[in-house]
């Protein structure tokens, strides 16, 4: 079901650049005369930052932390205000084309097609020339609730409503610009765009052109229409937007058995999302390559809206929560990514080459070629890379990895076979560069450890794994390393729980499902939480109220409470200016409970942020402190 938020698999038998980034660039240019030309002067008024960005001595948090909400409202701490900007259904700003949102949700598949879509992911702040208070948004739509996008849900499944759908899926840029404190969305824009789950998209790296990619509308295996699902998200160095294709598997229908390589990807008998009613690419049964052609990560220049984006096969397929880039001290990218499904896999990308000056243009190949990684993690606190590279080890013919295409398209099969550790849901990732360590949320697994499934292990310990984890891991000499040492940051829970395993070690504030990652310039440590919708309130959820968005001290451990959202929905897609001074947030599934199914908005538990009985609706909250001053302190 679409409508449900939580698609559990378990088939398994910067953002804008940080400010660490940018310095961790600069300091490497200093020391190396390495890439710092490279940084150009997209990033070069940043650099300004640095010294004070790592000038250490006062504590990272200073605010007071918001109590557990049970609120239809987002609630800041003293001193902060919130302003909402960009909800589902408003125009993006693509000149001659902004249609006014109708609160009745009958605006047309085309006008929503430049209209924002719904349910707001991850998401990356572009400064236009180097200002932290006029820039750009991409922005991530995950998926959509019929019972919201059409004036009576999905009755009458149409064509209309099929297109309506893909439309309210994908991407968005737009452009944003801040005055006398207030943020709005600038319209019409240059840089205005949508990307839909229809819309043209270029194949790049081992996969481009694959057998295992060519559909009868596409022989090349070199063209596939539209992303959906997309997730997590983060900022190239070199100013592109990186976004995961994350449960694209349950938009597929399909009449027949699935193969064993389908069932390994989740494929099962059934209509998916019914897009396949009147999207015939969506019927598995009968074009078996095209879900092939889902589950990358996506390349996009935001800077410029004719430019055609691309699927980045060389980075492996999977259900990829985002995809968070940092540089080797020689310019090489590094990229990881989680794969957030039960019992999946953490990855690891090194480009071979090198970036170069000129923004995405002249890093057009940069994602095309280099060595994919799998993590395992050992009980020793120490763990090791794992090459999915075709030809080493079990990665063979004899095995069903005929060539590096093949690899890249079955990266869960390579990993099965190469020993990766089985992880609880891996979703975002960040990197605090100054000390080459790497942060992944671990969302929950309370499967772990039940009848039939892998049991605990040293990163993954605890059985019925209702509350998730943050664990982090430093890598050896540089980005590239081949092993690395491992902890983690916090088990996540709530002391009060009964069940030992619902406790946690949280110093600080409770908290629960641990999904969205951003570290601001300062080192702060900004954790989303997702805990589901049907599960919020109850249970071992019963004392956290709303999902929060959270700050955390890496040195102390410290976590405090800085926003509480509204009824039903979850925070996702925390980002900051790089002068700290505003901080964006997505509130994404507003009033969305596990009975909702096809109901309009007066059934709904949220009616966030229009009020009175309108439907309630994804958009961006914009955080300032009424001083003016920097976030979190
Ligand atoms: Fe789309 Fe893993 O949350
Ligand atoms: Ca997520
Ligand atoms: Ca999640």
């Amino acid at each position: 079901m679409i409508e449900q938020h939580h698609w559990v698999e378990d088939s398994n038998p910067s953002s804008t650049p940080t400010i660490h980034d940018i310095c961790a660039a600069s300091r490497r240019t200093v020391l190396q005369g390495g890439v710092g030309a490279a940084l150009g002067g997209l990033f070069a008024p940043w650099l300004a930052g640095c010294a004070s960005a790592s000038a250490g001595g006062a504590p990272l948090l200073g605010f007071r932390s918001v109590p557990v909400s049970q609120a239809d409202a987002v609630v800041v701490p003293e001193g902060y205000v919130a302003q909402v900007i960009a909800p589902w259904g408003e125009p993006v700003g693509v000149a001659g084309a902004m249609p006014a949102f109708r609160a009745d949700a009958s605006n047309s598949a085309a006008e929503q097609a430049v209209q924002m879509g719904m349910h707001h992911d991850g998401m990356a702040y572009y400064p236009l020339q180097g200002s932290s208070r006029h820039g750009l948004l991409a922005l991530n739509h995950e998926y959509v609730d019929h019972g919201l996008l059409y004036p009576d849900g999905r009755q009458g499944w149409s064509a209309e409503k099929v297109r309506k759908s893909q439309a309210a899926h994908g991407i968005s840029v737009i452009e944003v610009a801040e005055h006398d404190g207030r943020w709005e969305v600038r319209r019409p824009s240059t840089y205005a765009r949508r990307i839909t789950a229809y819309s043209p998209f270029a194949v790049g790296g081992p996969a481009a052109g694959h057998p295992m990619l060519r559909t009868a509308a596409d022989p090349s295996g070199r063209t596939v229409l539209g992303t959906f699902n997309n997730c997590a998200a983060g900022a190239t160095p070199w100013g592109t937007y990186l976004s995961g294709e994350e449960n694209w598997i349950y938009y597929f229908a399909c009449d027949r058995q699935p193969d064993a390589h389908e069932v390994r990807w989740g494929l099962r008998r059934g209509t998916g999302a019914r897009w396949h009613e009147h999207d015939e690419r969506f019927d598995a049964g009968r074009h078996p390559n095209e879900p092939n052609r889902f589950g990358w990560i996506v390349e996009v220049d935001p800077f410029d809206p004719n430019s055609t984006p691309v699927k980045r096969t060389a980075m492996g397929r999977a259900a990829h929560e985002g995809a968070t880039t940092t540089l080797t001290r020689d310019g090489r990218a590094v990229v990881y990514s989680g794969e957030d499904a039960r019992f999946e896999y953490i990855y690891k990308f090194v480009s071979r080459d090198r970036m170069q000056p000129g923004g995405a243009r002249a890093n057009a190949t940069l994602l095309e070629h280099g060595t994919l990684y799998v993590a395992r993690f050992d009980a020793d606190g120490t763990g090791r890379w794992l090459p999915l590279v075709h030809g080493q080890g079990p990665l063979a013919a004899a095995n069903g990895f005929a060539d590096q295409g093949e690899v890249v398209v079955k990266a869960r099969q390579a990993s099965d076979a190469l020993g990766g550790t089985r992880m609880d849901r891996p979703e975002w990732l960040a990197i605090d560069e100054a000390r080459r360590e790497v942060y992944c949320s671990l969302t929950n697994n309370s499967a772990r450890g039940t009848a039939g499934m892998p049991g605990v292990d040293a990163a993954n310990p605890r059985a019925r794994n209702t509350m998730g984890q943050v664990i982090r891991w430093r890598e050896g000499d540089d980005f590239d390393a081949i092993t690395f040492t491992w902890s983690h940051f916090v088990l996540a829970g709530d002391a009060a729980n009964e069940r030992a395993e619902a406790r946690g070690n949280v110093r600080g504030d409770a908290f629960a499902c641990p999904d969205g990652l951003w570290m601001d310039r300062r080192g702060v440590l900004w954790i989303c939480t997702d805990m589901s919708p049907s599960a919020m309130g109850r249970g071992e959820y019963t004392r956290l109220g709303n999902n929060a968005l959270l700050a955390a001290d890496p040195r102390s451990g410290e976590v405090r409470r800085f926003l509480t959202g509204p009824a039903g929905c979850e925070l996702t897609g925390a980002t900051t200016t790089p002068d700290g001074r505003t901080l964006f947030v997505n509130i994404q599934h507003p009033g969305e409970n596990s009975e909702s199914g096809d109901s309009s908005g007066a059934q709904r538990s949220s009616h966030w942020p229009d009020g009175g009985q309108a439907r309630p609706r994804s958009a961006t909250v914009v955080v300032r402190r009424l001083d003016g001053g920097l976030i979190g302190t």
